[in-house]
């Protein structure tokens, strides 16, 4: 699939023989089987200043919090009560939590509860990566956000586009199932990076996929701007799916938080994965890098029935393995 080709897809006037091929493409290299990951949002406290990002750390407004190890093993287990085979834990960047006691808490998850890692703790170092990696993490998680080097710096700052990149090399490097992906919708975003954006992730030849609509945040410099759509949102993964094959691509919060039905749409044309929820109900509020944010009120268990239900309504059955990578 060339440049133009993508350029025609996200033009399509009738987007449905696109989605449906992805449909047919998913159920043939990946199956009906629905991999879910527990995800635990163990602190909002971020060191960058992501212009679109509700959790950036100009907003003053944010309750900042950071679960103790003892609260995230806790939250761990009950994730682990439930039936997740894949425990993802996610926090703002560079939030000074102690690598030692991350380490010593990665390694006491596996001990004990045995299930499969997922680290999204953003931008660190290659030793800190190798760290990780040894004291038992399987996977991570880092979104380039977008192959334009100028959206990048307009949109993140205080980062570097580079320096991201090679973060996802040390990763690899160090181990790891690689996850990127970017924002569709992003103020800026022309078709043309777009269709740059989905040929580098097939480039970088990703162990896992994950994207989203941008939501507006009304409390960030980008809260006047007007956010992605699901309509072409969907249309990303549905390409994304059909020229990766065999990727695992999530049904993520912010498609299901954009539209209701959004996650169950995206199950359709090419995701494979959820990852529902399972922070303690108390820190959820906090943790909201886009208004209308599903699940805020929800407990763990709810979340569990919640889309154990979608997907009986979608014929689809919940994965009983851990779902590692596919590609290698
Ligand atoms: N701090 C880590 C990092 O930067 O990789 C992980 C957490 S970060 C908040 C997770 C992802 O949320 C980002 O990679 C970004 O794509 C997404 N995100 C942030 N703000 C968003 C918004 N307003 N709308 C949709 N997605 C957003
Ligand atoms: Fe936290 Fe961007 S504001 S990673």
């Amino acid at each position: 699939m060339t440049k133009k080709d993508i350029l025609d897809a996200l033009a399509l006037a009738d987007p449905a023989p696109l989605l449906a091929e992805a449909d047919r493409v998913r159920r043939e290299y990946v199956g009906d089987a629905v991999h879910l990951r527990g995800l635990i949002e163990f602190s909002n406290i971020c060191a960058r200043d992501c212009l679109y990002c509700g959790i950036r750390c100009s907003n003053r407004t944010v309750t900042r919090y950071r679960m103790d190890v003892n609260e995230i093993f806790e939250a761990a287990q009950a994730a682990a009560q439930l039936g997740y085979k894949t425990l993802v834990l996610q926090s703002g960047e560079n939030d000074r939590y102690p690598l030692i006691e991350l380490c010593l808490l990665l390694r006491r998850i596996k001990a004990e509860l045995g299930i499969a890692i997922t680290l999204s703790l953003g931008e660190k170092t290659r030793e800190e990566y190798a760290a990780l990696r040894e004291a038992g993490a399987d996977r991570y998680l880092l979104r380039f956000e977008t192959s334009s080097e100028e959206l990048f710096r307009q949109l993140k700052p205080d980062a570097v586009r580079g320096a991201r990149m090679q973060c996802l090399a040390w990763l690899r490097e160090a181990g790891f199932q690689v996850g990127s992906g970017i924002m569709v919708g992003l103020p800026g975003q022309t078709p043309e990076i777009l269709a740059e954006d989905i040929l580098l992730m097939k480039m970088l030849d990703l162990d896992m996929i994950g994207i989203g609509p941008f939501i507006a945040d009304p409390r960030t410099p980008l809260g006047g701007a007007s956010s992605g759509t699901l309509e072409r949102t969907l249309r990303v993964v549905a390409l994304l799916r059909i020229l990766t094959k065999n990727t695992h691509i999530p049904a993520t919060t912010a498609m299901g938080s954009i539209e209701k039905g959004g996650r169950e749409k995206a199950l359709r044309c090419g995701a494979n994965v959820l990852m529902p929820n399972v922070t303690p109900t108390r820190y959820r509020e906090h943790y909201q890098l886009y208004p209308g944010k599903i699940c805020i009120n929800d407990q763990p268990g709810d979340c569990r029935s919640c889309v154990a239900g979608m997907l009986r309504s979608l014929g689809r059955t919940i994965a009983t393995d851990a779902g590692h990578s596919l590609k290698r």
